[in-house]
């Protein structure tokens, strides 16, 4: 069996895969063309389009991340060739502490003392009871569920909202357009963790942040795609007062890098980080890659990922 690996550390995965399946053959995308080529496996994370194109004899794909919107926008991608992706495989924990720094910077009010310190401003505020500050989670797939159960343990109210019915224990679940508007107007914060997919492209548009309470905050650890930008700038406002919105957290945007001339970098509301919420754990994702390699040789059936559905 001939695995090509391409991922930033692909070195690390190689190794690791190499260490649990002596008798395969497994190379990083860097090898020259001949002998990556007829592989019977790609194991890759934002893999360039020749290294799909090059393959004839592919038998399966692993997308070492949780999205697939870009591995299903890469040219060359074989329409015949199951594709699988990971299912937490440690990502969610990370994700979780992510969310529940940004929950807490805006709970604890860490903004705000972020602008009274240039002016020596000693001014405490009140801490709101956590029960008055429910958070929505827009997103409840294998990661969105374990970052609801996480603010839920820390003792927030927390509102899950999935394109369809859930249920989660401890997270009053809603789904649907009218899900959707009805779970808005009653969080504090809301943290985006859909897929990017046509239907989920801009959900957080005017409108929808319209209906967030005035001073509600967001996080978005998800998809750039997922929030409209220039309706989000407009509801943050202007200056270093709140306008509808308090401020938000953003990982992730439309374009990446984020373009130095987007005036997200600049707001004073605004904290922006480059894409760093959910890296992929080898230590914690190699079983899941090593279980879909043998199941993929067993001919096992895989819940493979639907490129019409776009997860
Ligand atoms: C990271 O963005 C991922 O989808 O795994």
């Amino acid at each position: 069996m001939k695995i090509v690996v391409h991922i930033d550390d692909a070195a690390q995965w190689q190794a690791a895969i190499e260490k649990a399946l002596p008798q395969a053959t497994v190379l990083t995308s860097d090898a020259p063309a001949e002998a990556r080529a007829n592989a019977d496996y790609l194991a890759v994370w934002k893999a360039p389009a020749h290294l799909l194109q090059e393959q004839a004899q592919l038998k399966g794909i692993i997308n070492l991340g949780a999205g697939v919107d870009h591995l299903l926008k890469t040219p060359g991608l074989p329409s015949d060739v199951p594709v699988v992706k990971l299912r937490d495989a440690g990502m969610g924990e990370l994700m979780a502490d992510y969310t529940l720094y940004g929950v807490l910077h805006f709970y604890r009010s860490m903004d705000r003392y972020a602008q009274q310190q240039p002016n020596a401003e000693w001014q405490p505020h009140q801490v709101p009871e956590k029960s008055h500050w429910p958070i929505g989670i827009l997103g409840l797939g294998a990661i969105g569920s374990l970052v609801a159960t996480h603010l839920s343990q820390a003792g927030f109210p927390v509102l899950g909202w999935s394109r369809s019915a859930k249920q989660i224990s401890g997270v009053e679940c809603f789904h649907g357009d009218a899900g959707l508007d009805g779970l808005l107007s009653q969080v504090q914060c809301v943290v985006t963790i859909l897929p990017d997919t046509a239907e989920t492209h801009g959900i957080l548009n005017a409108k929808r942040l319209a209906k967030l309470p005035q001073g509600a905050c967001v996080i978005n650890p998800g998809r750039g795609s997922l929030i409209d930008e220039q309706a989000l700038l407009d509801s943050l406002g202007k200056d270093r007062k709140p306008g509808h919105l308090r401020g938000a957290l953003l990982d992730v945007f439309c374009e990446e890098p984020l373009p130095a001339n987007n005036p997200l970098w600049q707001h004073p509301r605004v904290i922006v980080t480059p894409h760093m919420a959910g890296p992929t754990p080898l230590s914690d994702a190699i079983d899941q890659v090593i279980s879909y390699l043998r199941a993929f040789e067993a001919g096992e059936e895989l819940a493979t990922v639907n490129p019409d559905a776009g997860y």
